[in-house]
């Protein structure tokens, strides 16, 4: 209910500027993050998720609508709301005249931790990040991915009741990225809540408890990953490099989808031999595997994540 750590209802944002067609950037998005869960927003460029998350830690004013913090009205009483959230912004960046160190344990004084605490914690993050080797160099020198690291280390190390992550490891390495992904689990397991958005459609799958996908500042579907792949309506997905003029033959196995000259069908386990025999038929060569968390957004949005 409403003393979830984060609850909203009907949530609405119009952006208005002078000389330009008013964006509904949220339409009425409403969810909930239970405590202790890992949840993302998932959505293609443009989508709304950034402008959600902005409205959910106090930087921005609703159109309209509802959204909590632990019960508090963000919007009526962001200065209640505040101490419970923690915030890695999009393409948020560290203070340039600060090493990473300095970063963290200035951030957690700020916070109000003392001096003991944010002195532990700032070595915990260091070492758990990887930031070791560039934990004293100036922010301004260090490379993309490495001050990405040192923000989302520096919000993780608040291990604050609530954290928003706004593609928290864009531009990491895989390594990296599997480390905030532990680091993320940790923090959860203390009882923190999370919601991130990501477009890496792995990370959400393997990171989150749930997940929304959100398109044009609507909320289409909302479940766990599972739930998604079931509801695109079979398990396995059959390729067909050369299948695409074929479509209307395999049509009545599940939904399809042509790319240039390829063809994927979704299909149920129990049509595959059929299919198989078809695909014979044809004389056209096929792979087939398990329907993939991509897939399914595919099919639910129609377009690929990452597809303008
Ligand atoms: N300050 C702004 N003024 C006008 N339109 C904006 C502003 N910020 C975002 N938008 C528009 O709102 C929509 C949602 O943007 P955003 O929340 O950033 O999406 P996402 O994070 O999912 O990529 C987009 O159409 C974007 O162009
Ligand atoms: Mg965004």
């Amino acid at each position: 209910m409403s003393s979830e750590p984060l609850w909203s209802e009907n949530l609405r944002k119009v952006y208005s500027s002078k000389g330009a067609p008013p964006v509904d950037a949220l339409a009425g998005v409403s969810m909930s993050v239970h405590p202790g869960e890992r949840v993302a927003l998932l959505g293609r460029n443009g989508a709304g998720k950034t402008t959600f998350l902005r409205i959910a830690s106090t930087l921005l004013r609703p159109t309209s609508g509802s959204i909590r913090v632990f019960g508090y009205d963000v919007a009526e009483h962001p200065e209640r709301a505040r101490p419970y959230i923690a915030v890695v912004p999009q393409e948020g960046k560290p203070f340039f005249h600060l090493a990473p160190r300095e970063m963290i344990y200035t951030y957690l004084r700020a916070r109000g931790l003392s001096r003991e605490t944010s002195k532990t914690r700032t070595e915990e993050a260091i070492e758990r990040m990887g930031l070791t080797e560039f934990a004293n160099r100036l922010c301004i020198t260090l490379s993309g991915g490495q001050r990405q690291r040192t923000m989302v280390a520096t919000v993780i190390a608040t291990e604050a009741p609530l954290l928003f992550l706004d593609e928290p490891t864009i531009g990491m390495d895989p390594f990296a990225r599997r480390e905030v992904w532990a680091s993320l689990r940790a923090l959860t397991a203390k009882g923190s809540t999370i919601l991130l958005t990501t477009h890496y459609l792995d990370e959400a799958e393997a990171l989150s408890h749930r997940l929304y996908i959100v398109e044009r500042g609507r909320v289409i579907v909302s479940g766990t990953s599972d739930d998604l792949k079931r509801s695109v309506g079979g398990t396995l997905k059959v390729s067909l490099p050369e299948g695409a003029r074929h479509v209307d033959s395999f049509q009545s196995f599940g939904s399809t989808v042509t790319d240039g000259s390829s063809l994927t069908i979704i299909v149920a386990p129990e049509r595959l031999g059929e299919l198989m025999d078809l695909t014979i038929r044809r004389q056209l060569t096929a792979t087939v595997g398990p329907v993939t968390l991509e897939e399914a957004f595919l099919r639910v949005v129609g377009r690929k994540i990452d597809e303008d």
